[in-house]
């Protein structure tokens, strides 16, 4: 337990993290990389170049500070962050290391304002939240271990490689000795990590799994991004340069956005990439599931759109399902009224999809009464705060 000596330091300075917030975990990821660059064979380069982890650290601070007398409010967010943590290897030797750099960037960004008080107290509160995270992970650990899984990455032949459209191309996954991998949630995702020719550091990814558990391995589809670009370097490696038979470092399947248990209609809503998961969920249900299921897929055009065949044959092997194929080229949007018209009354909605699809869609869907606990979603990228 904090002192409260500590806590009333934390609320006073949670303006000012506020304001520098960004600047400091800037900072502190420069510093850290400088002097532990080892770690850079952990992180995404591309969310740093954007300066999208720095946020994403500095809200989760900045969360638990506000809660600091109730931290079971964030054990949400918590959990979705030890899910990510766990699947890329994040280990308790690590958070020393990270608490450092912040503490040291905080004291560099606000100069003399940063009394030895305010730092004490920051020091006591990291340590208080890191306790947590390495206490939750060790139990995702844990569990990633039994029921046949592993602790951290494990080599997995890559046993097929098939080309679902103009963008984007599947691979599948199996122990290398043939033995089945452990059973997963549907909407799950795994981590890779890799080799990149020319890149000094290895690169780690999550990738949804892309079909329902047990089928034939682990299928993830990547969209070919355009060349050049940071964000393009995994997924070009993944199309062109790796081949069937290589081994790739893969962790156990993690995360928290999956198709609950419900006898309520269901709504599918993806856009682009974002129908892997949707897929998986779609693919995970029943045969005689009695749901009544929608689903919607917005992409591009017929060129580009992924899974439109696989869908379309389990929405017509479902007693009461239907599909909706929306094409942006052809002026095909998602509207209120489309969404007015295939959301059933009481309607679970899964929506994934680029950032901004995503907040179009759940406005959408507030505006025509959908209530937030029946909207479930997950945007590719370090989470970040959608406007509700
Ligand atoms: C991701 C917070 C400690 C490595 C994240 C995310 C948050 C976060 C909010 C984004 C989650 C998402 O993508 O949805 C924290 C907090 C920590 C902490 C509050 C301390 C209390 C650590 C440590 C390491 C680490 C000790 C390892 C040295 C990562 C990595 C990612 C990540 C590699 C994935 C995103 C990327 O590669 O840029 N963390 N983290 N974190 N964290 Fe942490």
């Amino acid at each position: 337990m904090l002192k409260q000596e500590t806590v009333q330091i934390i609320k006073a300075t949670v303006p000012v993290l506020e304001v520098h917030g960004v600047e400091i975990t800037k900072t502190f990821y420069k510093n850290m990389f400088q002097a532990h660059p080892e770690l850079l064979n952990i992180f995404n380069h591309t969310n740093q170049e954007k300066g999208r982890q720095q946020t994403a650290l500095a809200n989760t601070v900045y969360a638990a500070a506000v809660h600091i007398e109730n931290l079971e409010a964030i054990l949400p967010a918590v959990m979705l962050i030890a899910h990510k943590h766990r699947s890329l290897g994040i280990l308790p030797e690590h958070y020393p290391i990270v608490g450092e750099y912040l503490l040291k960037a905080i004291k560099e960004v606000l100069g003399d304002a940063a009394t030895d008080d305010i730092i004490n107290a920051w020091a006591e509160t990291y340590g208080v939240i890191a306790d947590i995270f390495i206490q939750v992970e060790e139990e995702l650990y844990q569990k990633a271990e039994g029921s046949g899984g592993w602790r951290l990455f494990k080599p997995l032949k890559v046993a097929k490689k098939v080309v679902e459209s103009d963008l984007v191309t599947s691979i599948y996954f199996e122990n290398e000795d043939g033995s089945p991998l452990p059973a997963y949630e549907p909407g799950q995702y795994i981590s890779i990590r890799v080799k990149v020719p020319g890149e000094e550091y290895l690169m780690n990814r999550q990738y949804t799994l892309s079909q329902a558990s047990a089928e034939d391995g682990y299928r993830i589809s990547v969209k070919r991004e355009s060349d050049h670009t940071p964000n393009g370097k995994v997924s070009n490696f993944v199309h062109d340069v790796l081949q069937v038979g290589d081994l790739v470092d893969v962790s156990v399947p993690a995360g928290l956005f999956v198709l609950e248990e419900a006898s309520a209609p269901i709504t599918f809503v993806s856009g682009g990439i974002g129908v892997t998961p949707l897929n998986s969920m779609l693919q995970s249900l029943e045969a005689n599931a009695a749901n009544e299921v929608s689903f919607i897929q917005c992409a591009r055009n017929e060129k580009v759109v992924t899974f439109s065949d696989d869908i379309q044959e389990k929405v017509n092997a479902l007693p009461n399902a239907s599909y909706t194929a929306l094409y942006s080229d052809e002026d095909k949007l998602i509207t209120k009224e489309l969404l007015a018209e295939k959301v059933a009354n009481d309607a679970d909605v899964y929506v994934c999809g680029p950032v901004g699809f995503m907040e179009a869609v759940i406005e959408n869907l507030h505006e025509i009464g959908v209530k937030d606990e029946k909207i479930h979603y997950e945007f590719f990228g370090p989470a970040m705060q959608l406007t509700k």
